[in-house]
């Protein structure tokens, strides 16, 4: 089975190796030829955009007056920008997604030394990570294609989400899990919204490996985020972040690096919203790693971006536990077009800079974190200045892993691994001063009142 687009649309597939455009994808989304990831591109944009930009700006804006339900979606709203689905209102699935908030970070602009901080904050979504944005519009073709099943390999969020617009969409949906490698909250997820959910002995990666096999024997459309659609409606996160922004870009965009599919969709919207001179000039987009699952950090500062070399990924933030990260040459284009970095972060800067999102009153869940931790690093280094207007792109609720953020204020976040035996970054002023354990008292008003005086003297 393949699957078609239809002659009407404004975007074509192209590989992004090859170059080929083939008519229709086939059941992996790889080039057929080449064996590369395809893209969508837009070749009516070249003799002038789908519309005025001032035009376009004010279409979007009215929208959000609308009782439709395509346009009060943060997604759908800015559909002008995306391919197009044919016979859309018989198809669309949609969760209201994307309208995702824009918040300041006082606070951590404060601990990170810049002056214009702001978060936007893609964990808000129905199913609480930026992964809604993709797949509603991911999960609508499948459902224009006719397909029955869908299916993901998943540290997580994707598969909560994947479950959720399947079965809005009434399709079934099959998830491919690391054991005991993701959060108690989307395993949740994925079981309520009813999702046949294998639990597979091995790590992302490997769940990836036997996904990819699986579509190819049988008529199950594939959600992860080579899924060219996928991409596609992940972009409307920065749409939508220019349009809060008055269309004035920022000085950086900084995003955690997993698979690298959400980095490749932002920084393609940058690059198409130039293009259509809907904003005057590219914000630099960054893409941040843990160092225990590094190999795109790698791949750019040890071998300048000519290979990635796969790796056994470990870190706490499990959500980007990912070692051979397929997006990895769309996300290098992007890191080259927009002119940003990459780094790395340890596991202990990523707990504190959680707490410290967390204190600003936000919250977000460890990979989230990253943004924070690597803007530190950025600005340490002179990239980021102090005067720049910067943006963290946050993927992930706070709520997603309570366990990570219970053991880290108790202080017992890094117990039994390697980094408990260096005392000299665990017991660092980088956590000791964010940590806030629950006090166990005796059900008495004068204990009660002892140990707010207490907070309020050390406050
Ligand atoms: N942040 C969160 C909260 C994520 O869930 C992921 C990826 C990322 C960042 C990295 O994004 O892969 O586009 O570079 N989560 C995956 C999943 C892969 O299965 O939910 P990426």
């Amino acid at each position: 089975m393949s699957i078609a687009q239809n002659t009407e649309t404004t975007g074509k597939l192209r590989c992004i190796a090859c170059g080929a455009t083939p008519d229709s994808a086939s059941q992996d989304f790889r080039c057929t030829a080449c064996g590369d990831l395809l893209e969508f591109f837009f070749p009516g944009w070249t003799s002038g955009a789908p519309a005025d930009p001032a035009a376009l700006k004010s279409l979007w804006l009215n929208r959000r007056m609308s009782r439709e339900a395509l346009d009060q979606s943060g997604v759908w709203r800015f559909r002008e920008l995306l391919p197009h689905i044919p016979t859309l209102e018989e198809h669309a699935i949609t969760l209201d997604e994307g309208n995702t908030p824009l918040y300041h970070l006082p606070r951590c602009a404060l601990a990170a030394r810049v002056e214009n901080l702001h978060a936007k904050h893609q964990g808000m979504n129905p199913t609480a990570s930026f992964k809604d944005t993709g797949m509603t519009f991911a999960a609508s073709s499948a459902h224009q294609g006719g397909f029955r099943w869908v299916a993901c390999a998943s540290t997580g969020n994707t598969s909560a989400s994947m479950a959720a617009y399947a079965a809005r969409g009434s399709m079934h949906s099959l998830v491919l899990i690391p054991e005991g490698k993701i959060s108690w909250g989307k395993l949740s997820q994925a079981l309520d919204y009813g999702a046949l959910t294998c639990q597979l002995r091995t790590d992302f990666d490997g769940c990836v490996r036997i996904l990819n096999e699986l579509v190819r024997q049988k008529p199950v459309y594939l959600l992860n985020s080579v899924n060219p659609y996928r991409i596609e409606g992940q972009k409307t996160a920065a749409i939508e972040l220019m349009e809060q922004l008055a269309w004035e870009p920022p000085d950086h965009i900084i995003v955690p690096g997993g698979n690298l599919g959400n980095s490749s969709a932002i920084g393609k919207a940058l690059v198409e919203m130039r293009e259509l001179k809907l904003i005057s000039r590219l914000p630099k987009l960054s893409i941040i790693q843990a160092q225990g699952a590094n190999p795109f950090y790698r791949c750019v500062r040890e071998f300048g971006g000519k290979k990635l070399e796969p790796m056994a990924a470990d870190t706490l933030a499990t959500a980007i536990r990912i070692g051979n990260p397929a997006s990895w040459k769309k996300a290098l284009r992007v890191l080259q077009a927009t002119g940003g970095e990459v780094e790395q972060v340890t596991e202990v800067e990523i707990a504190a800079a959680k707490a410290e999102i967390g204190a600003d009153g936000v919250g977000c869940e460890p990979a989230s974190a990253v943004t924070l931790a690597g803007l530190k690093k950025l600005r340490q280094r002179g990239f980021v200045k102090a005067g720049d207007a910067v943006v963290l792109i946050l993927t992930g609720h706070l709520l997603k892993d309570p366990d990570f953020t219970i053991k880290f204020h108790r202080g017992e976040l890094f117990s039994g691994t390697p980094i408990a035996e260096t005392p000299a970054e665990t017991a660092s002023a980088q956590t000791e001063s964010l940590q806030r354990a629950p006090v166990v008292l005796d059900a008495n008003l004068g204990a009660v009142i002892a140990a707010l005086d207490a907070a309020e003297r050390n406050s």
